[in-house]
Parts: structure tokens; C-alpha cells; sequence
């Protein structure tokens, strides 16, 4: 990681470079606030999405807000955010590579030494038994590892899509001492993004049939259920009230990216704003156009591009790809006045995940945008962090 600007810490907003990315402290902390809230009032375990914001610093942060812990996709997430201080980690993914389960057990025993605790998900008995192979050799693994058996509830990736096929996997994981049966992941991100809100709440609720179905077939075969784990920023407050989850896992309602901004507010779920801004300086000025420093090296492009932040005086332009390091501004309309060479705009990513970990460093400015100081600099500690 390249060093952090330090000297930026206590100067104005006005002298942070560009591109860089800058988080808006104030309102990153109300969406927290409000997520834990929401949380609590459901009395509902809130276990946000790390591999969002990829920084060990905002994990603590959130535990100390009152999350349980945090989710990672990655072993090596993982490792940082243990190295950072978290103790609470689940691995929300499935990992299969013998090399990457010993690293697994071994994070495992340090996080049960400092009395913490790591979790996994499944969705094989390939999965099962290459995980209780790699705790063979660790010395009192008994319960080492709580494990998940992820269903497909409709996203189309990971996950069993049978219930009688989760019966099974957790009938394999009972088989060995190292490894606990831990509940259900189900985590439907395709219907994150459905735009209404009509057609998240159908996705939803066939997600809760399953996992319901599930649940039953469990009972049966004398397996307890203890915890379902799942839904994102789009659709929490309907897996929250469905009666069967008890963990929510959102990770993008922190800093809000232009995508989920695209979804039709759902009244049932706290709203969140935009923490999260890419501020960018205009280069050239031509007639019909001007061209800014924000290339797609500076923010993902996979969810569309950025929106340009309406902020007092910003006139109302739109961001056009200019290619990997030059970003294209037009007017809305023909006569908006266009920017000046040297000024600045601050631009909303489309998606926050890969922007993020394209940063080493996050400038948290409290105050606001435009007359705010730089208070933090965050460190995005587990940046590139994918193995
Ligand atoms: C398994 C899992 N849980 C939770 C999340 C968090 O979703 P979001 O960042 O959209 O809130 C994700 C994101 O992709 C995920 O893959």
C-alpha cells in the first residue's frame, strides 16, 4: 500500500487532489446509524458486507455501531480484517483450494484464541469434506468452524437449489467434530437490484418459501436451524420481515453508489444517502464538452458510470466514459454553462465495491463537500485483497 497523505489530515476539503475518492463522515455515519437502528428494532443481528468497503478501519467502526461482525467474500479478506482487530468474521463465500483451507483453520485458531469466532458457507460435499480435511491435522478443533449451507434462493450462482440437498450437506458437516452446523445462507443479489419495488418483494418471498422449505426438511431430519444469513441493501427490510431471518448481511447501504440509487424507494427500509464521491478536477474544455480526470482507473464501470453530484453551483452535466484515465461532461441541456478548466466536481460512483478497491486510501472529510476539513484518512487495508 502506497503511504497515506497524512499532511491532508485537518486541511480543507478544497486541498484534497484529484481523482480521489472522499468520504462523506456525516452522512456515512446517519446510514449506519440508521441500519443499526433498523437492525435492532427488528431485534435482528446486522453483519455487514466488508468486501465493500475493504477496510479494517470501518469493520471496527461498524462492531462498535453494534454489528455482530462483518461478512468477507475472500479467505484473504479475512485475514486482513483479523489483522486489523475483527474478531467476528464470516467467509460468506465458498472456498475449495486445499492451500486456501489450511489458511482457513489456521484463522480459524487464532480468531477461537483471541475468542472470536470464523465462519464459512458450503454448497457442496466436496466443499464439506475438503474443509474437514484441512482441520484434521489442527490440534483441538473440536467446533473450530461454524459452517453455512447456502442455498440458491434465485440469484443464479452459489448455493444448493434443493432442500433436500441442504439436508444432506448438513448432515455431512454433523459428521465432523472440527465443524459446526451453523443455519442457512441465502443471499438473492440479483433481486438487489430489481428497480421495483414490486418485483423485489416477489423475488423475496419466493427466497423465504425456500429457505422455509428448507427450514421444515431440516426439522425433520433432526437438524435445528439456528440462524439464516443473508439479503443486501435493496431488499433487507423484507428478508427482516420475514419471520426467518435472523442476520443481515448489506454492506453498500454505508456509502450508497448511483446503482442503488436507480431502485424505487421501498417505504418499509430506512433510507440512505451518498457517502461515497470520487472528486475529479476539469483538464480541457472544448466546445461542446469538457474533459475531467476520472477515468474508469479511478471507479468501476461494471453498474454504468458515475453521476455527477448536484451540489450548489454544479452545473447539470453528464459523465460520459472518456477511457481509462479521462472522464467527458456535457450539458444537460443545450445550454448548460459548462465547467471552467481547474474547477472541481465531485462524481457518485456507480458501483462502490470495485470503486473502492481501486483506492488505496479513502479522505474522510467532516463538514460537508464543499466547506468541510479532512478529518481521516481510511486505510482500504484489504485492497486487491483476493485470494
Ligand atoms: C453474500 C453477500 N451478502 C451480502 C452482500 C451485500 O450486498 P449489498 O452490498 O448490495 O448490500 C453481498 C454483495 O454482493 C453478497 O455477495
Amino acid at each position: 500500500m502506497k503511504p497515506l497523505p497524512d499532511a491532508l489530515v485537518g486541511q480543507p476539503v478544497s486541498a484534497v487532489d484529484t481523482p480521489s475518492l472522499v468520504i462523506d463522515l456525516d452522512a456515512m455515519e446517519r446510514n449506519l446509524a440508521r441500519m443499526v437502528a433498523f437492525a435492532k428494532s427488528r431485534k435482528l443481528r446486522l453483519r455487514p458486507h466488508a468486501k465493500m468497503h475493504k477496510s479494517s478501519t470501518l469493520a471496527r467502526l461498524q462492531m462498535q455501531a453494534g454489528a455482530v461482525g462483518v461478512c468477507v467474500q475472500k479467505t484473504a479478506e479475512a485475514e486482513v480484517m483479523a489483522a486489523g482487530g475483527v474478531n467476528d468474521i464470516y467467509i460468506s463465500n465458498e472456498v475449495i483450494a486445499p492451500a486456501k483451507l489450511q489458511r482457513v483453520v489456521a484463522l480459524a485458531q487464532t480468531l477461537a484464541r483471541r475468542g472470536g469466532r470464523l465462519a464459512m458457507a458450503v454448497d457442496s460435499l466436496e466443499g464439506v469434506q475438503r474443509l474437514a480435511l484441512a482441520t484434521r491435522a489442527a490440534t483441538g478443533a473440536d467446533g473450530l468452524i461454524d459452517v453455512f449451507v447456502e442455498l440458491d434462493v434465485g440469484h443464479g450462482r452459489c448455493g444448493v437449489t434443493a432442500p433436500e440437498t441442504a439436508v444432506l450437506l448438513a448432515q455431512e458437516i454433523a459428521r465432523h467434530p472440527a465443524l459446526r452446523f451453523a443455519g442457512l445462507q441465502a443471499y438473492h443479489g440479483r433481486a438487489q437490484h430489481f428497480r421495483g419495488v414490486a418485483e423485489r418483494r416477489a423475488a423475496i418471498a419466493a427466497a423465504v418459501a425456500l429457505v422455509q422449505r428448507t427450514i421444515t426438511l431440516m426439522d425433520q431430519a433432526s437438524l435445528k436451524v439456528e440462524l439464516v444469513t443473508g439479503a443486501g441493501s435493496g431488499s433487507f427490510a423484507l428478508e427482516a420481515g420475514s419471520g426467518v431471518y435472523g442476520e443481515l448481511q448489506a454492506g453498500s447501504f454505508m456509502f450508497m453508489d448511483a446503482d442503488y440509487a436507480r431502485n424505487e424507494a421501498d417505504p418499509s427500509q430506512p433510507q440512505f444517502e451518498h457517502a461515497l464521491f470520487l472528486k475529479t478536477q476539469v483538464m480541457s474544455v472544448c466546445d461542446d464538452h469538457a474533459v475531467c480526470d476520472a477515468g474508469h482507473k479511478s471507479h468501476a464501470i461494471d453498474s454504468g458510470l458515475p453521476r455527477v453530484h448536484p451540489l450548489s453551483g454544479t452545473p447539470d452535466l453528464e459523465f460520459f466514459n472518456g477511457g481509462d484515465e479521462h472522464g467527458i461532461l456535457r450539458g444537460l441541456t443545450p445550454d448548460t454553462r459548462l465547467p471552467a478548466i481547474g474547477d472541481t466536481l465531485w462524481l457518485i460512483p456507480g458501483h462502490c465495491d470495485p470503486t473502492v478497491n481501486l483506492h488505496d486510501v479513502l479522505i474522510g472529510v467532516r463538514g460537508g463537500l464543499e466547506t468541510g476539513v479532512v478529518e481521516q484518512l481510511i486505510g482500504v487495508d484489504a485492497r486487491g485483497a483476493l485470494s
